[in-house]
């Protein structure tokens, strides 16, 4: 019998990026013979009282044999599990995955090296931090130092703070919102790695610059080169995307001092199509190959 599979992408990003790496997926498993749909999020009623999804028209689905979560609603995504359907990533690898505090809270827990990272108190909507408060960062983390947003994307939460008054401004912008401050990396300034786990494999791996700006995502103008990584930073890789049970993972790394590594962060959604189009290593196909063996 032919396997079946949704991919879910979110329905309100519809930008190219989101639907080119389903398309991807959706043409691997095509290539291997499965029948796999690709499914807004917000087409589907999350109807807690129902086990059998419904569509906005009322259509029953038929339950698939595995899922392929592209998006962040980590409800729909424990919805599909609960209803016993393999979800790839898993809702907890997502969510761990997406909330960046929870994922260096995990890494450190289990030895992963990372930037010096000093979590900011949740003060609420109405609360600063007091000069007090901001001179100790400054004092633990050196200046320039990182500010860094618990939710974010494509280097656009990630901030270079160089003084105090930019420190207080930008916090003051924050208020309100889960947030870090980190050690600034100089070694790795414009420049990391991505490493793409599959299962307990890394499978391609790409390091990226970026002369125009601290941050080396191709977004930001970055441009790419395929990397063979060493034994270091391939175990780290590995542990960090075992870390959140991750079944596919882009893992960043900065490079520290003296050939070392650090995670940068843990991608459970990671695009392909750049490390794809960089390294000529069908990801997509990996990807849909591992979940076969996992499904079998
Ligand atoms: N502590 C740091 N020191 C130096 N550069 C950093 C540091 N943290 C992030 N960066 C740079 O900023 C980029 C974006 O940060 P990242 O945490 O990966 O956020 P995003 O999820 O938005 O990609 C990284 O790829 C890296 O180039
Ligand atoms: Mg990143």
């Amino acid at each position: 019998m032919k396997k079946t599979g949704w991919i879910i992408v979110n329905g309100n990003l519809t930008t190219n990026k989101f639907i080119d790496y389903a398309e991807m997926i959706q043409s691997a498993a095509q290539k291997r013979h499965m029948d796999v749909s690709i499914i807004k999020n917000n087409e589907i009623l999350l109807d807690l009282s129902d086990r059998h999804p419904l569509g906005l028209h009322r259509q029953t689905y038929t339950l698939p044999d595995f899922v392929f979560f592209i998006d962040k609603d980590i409800y729909l995504a424990k919805y599909l599990e609960q209803l016993g359907i393999p979800v790839f990533n898993s809702s907890a690898t997502i969510e761990m995955s997406d909330d960046k505090i929870q994922t260096y809270q995990k890494l450190t827990d289990i030895g992963i090296p990372i930037p010096h990272t000093i979590i900011a108190p949740k003060i609420y909507s109405t609360g600063i931090l007091s000069d007090d408060y901001l001179q100790s960062i400054i004092h633990k983390l050196g200046l320039p130092l990182i500010v860094k947003e618990a939710f974010g994307s494509f280097g656009e939460q990630v901030y270079l703070v160089h003084e105090f008054k930019e420190l207080k401004k930008l916090t003051n912008q924050l208020q309100g919102k889960p947030y870090l401050f980190q050690s600034y990396i100089s070694s790795s300034h414009g420049r990391d790695l991505r490493l793409q786990v599959v299962g307990d494999k890394i499978i391609a791996g790409m390091e990226r610059n970026n002369d125009q700006d601290f941050r080396a995502n191709i977004t930001n103008g970055g441009n790419m080169k395929p990397f063979t990584p060493d034994q270091k930073a391939t175990n780290i890789a590995i542990a960090a995307a075992q870390a959140i049970n991750a079944d596919f993972a882009g893992v960043d790394l900065l490079f520290g001092q003296e050939d070392s590594y650090l995670v940068c962060e843990i991608n459970a959604n990671a695009h392909i199509r750049n490390l794809t189009e960089c390294t000529s290593v069908d990801i997509a196909d990996e990807m849909i190959t591992y979940i076969e063996g996992k499904i079998r």
